[in-house]
């Protein structure tokens, strides 16, 4: 039997790309895509509509990432095109990242490792930092990422509030249906929302005054959910006290003034970026295009572009 056509890009794990090529017939982007029934998609090829364009007979988009704001979603789901991502196999890596994240820039730990590689402890010790003991978090977005964060900082006894388009019914961390009340409430905001045309610079100029000067933001989400402009204004003249940015707006590149200010810590999105954890997320990219293409089920469908489709 002939192998089913796949696009397969945008810098996939080599072992995923491996286990593709196995099973399907992969294209590249720069080939024909014609006859093209499924789409392997890693980040750095966003799956717009002039590519899906290209791909008339395409059946299945199965993305590299449980953030799937990449994918031109309302013209997928037009065309009838499924859209699979990799929820619940990275969760737990990146709670671990997010609190590493929180951590680093609470205790400025960079900066006090940066002091001793410099040699600067023989002569002075570092200065002393902030703390979480007396800190109040608020959580945006307390899914399955927000909620892992949420078991973590339990168990660091730091006290929870959280904010989402809806209250959970399974929690009793108290919910603010307003994020601006919440920030008011808070002085450490963890954000961990998708991006989305909703969630765009959800975090502006008046968050961050809310938040106020002993404010710290953790985005471990979506830079695009920030915006950076006000965040440097912020940051410069001391409206917040620190950021850590796992994410931003135009990756990989980062402002130059981000990059220059003592109070950020910034990672170069590697909120899920382990082996296993890899390793897994690609698992599940290869298993949603088999079930598709083997059982006709994928095993991860966006709630947008529902299998079975809703009636
Ligand atoms: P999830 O389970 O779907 O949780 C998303 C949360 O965001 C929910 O609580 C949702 O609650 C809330 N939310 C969505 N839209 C909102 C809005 N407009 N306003 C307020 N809250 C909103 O997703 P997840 O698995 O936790 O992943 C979350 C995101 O993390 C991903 O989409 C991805 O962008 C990002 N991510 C980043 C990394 C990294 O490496 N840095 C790794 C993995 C994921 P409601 O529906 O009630 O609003
Ligand atoms: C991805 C992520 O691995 O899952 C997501 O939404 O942001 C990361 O886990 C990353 O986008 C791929 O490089």
């Amino acid at each position: 039997m002939s192998k089913v056509e796949i696009l397969s890009g945008g810098a996939l794990p080599k072992k995923t790309e491996e286990t593709l090529a196995d099973l399907f017939a992969t294209r590249g982007p720069g080939e024909d895509l014609s006859t093209v029934r499924g789409f392997a998609r890693g980040p750095r090829l966003r799956a717009d509509r002039a590519l899906l364009e290209r791909m008339p007979k395409l059946e299945i988009v199965a993305n590299f990432g449980v953030g799937y704001d990449g994918v031109d979603l309302a013209y997928a789901a037009k065309r009838g095109i499924i859209v699979t991502n990799t929820p619940d196999v990275l969760t737990e890596e990146v709670a671990d990242t997010a609190l590493g994240l929180l951590l680093m820039t609470v205790r400025e730990l960079s900066s006090a490792e940066r002091h001793l590689r410099a040699g600067k402890w023989r002569s002075a010790p570092y200065p002393l930092t902030a703390t979480l003991r007396d800190r109040t978090v608020g959580i945006l977005g307390l899914g399955r990422i927000g909620m892992a964060v949420a078991r973590r900082l339990d168990a660091m006894l730091v006290p929870i509030a959280y904010h989402a388009r809806h209250a959970r019914t399974d929690v009793e961390y108290p919910y603010y249906a307003d994020l601006a009340e919440m920030a008011r409430d808070v002085d450490t905001l963890i954000v961990i929302v998708p991006g989305s045309t909703e969630t765009r610079n959800i975090i502006d100029a008046a968050i961050l005054k809310a938040l106020g000067p002993n404010g710290v933001l953790i985005n471990i989400g979506r830079g695009s959910t920030v915006d950076e402009t006000a965040l440097i204004a912020a940051l410069k003249d001391g409206t917040i006290r620190a950021a850590g940015l796992d994410v931003f707006a135009d990756e990989p590149n980062v402002p130059a003034e981000l990059i220059a200010l003592p109070n950020t810590v910034l990672l170069p999105h590697v909120g899920s970026a382990t082996v296993h954890t890899r390793d897994a997320m690609g698992q599940l990219v290869v298993d949603n295009l088999w079930g598709w293409f083997d059982r006709g089920a994928p095993i991860t469908p966006v709630p947008e572009t529902p299998w079975p489709p809703r009636k």
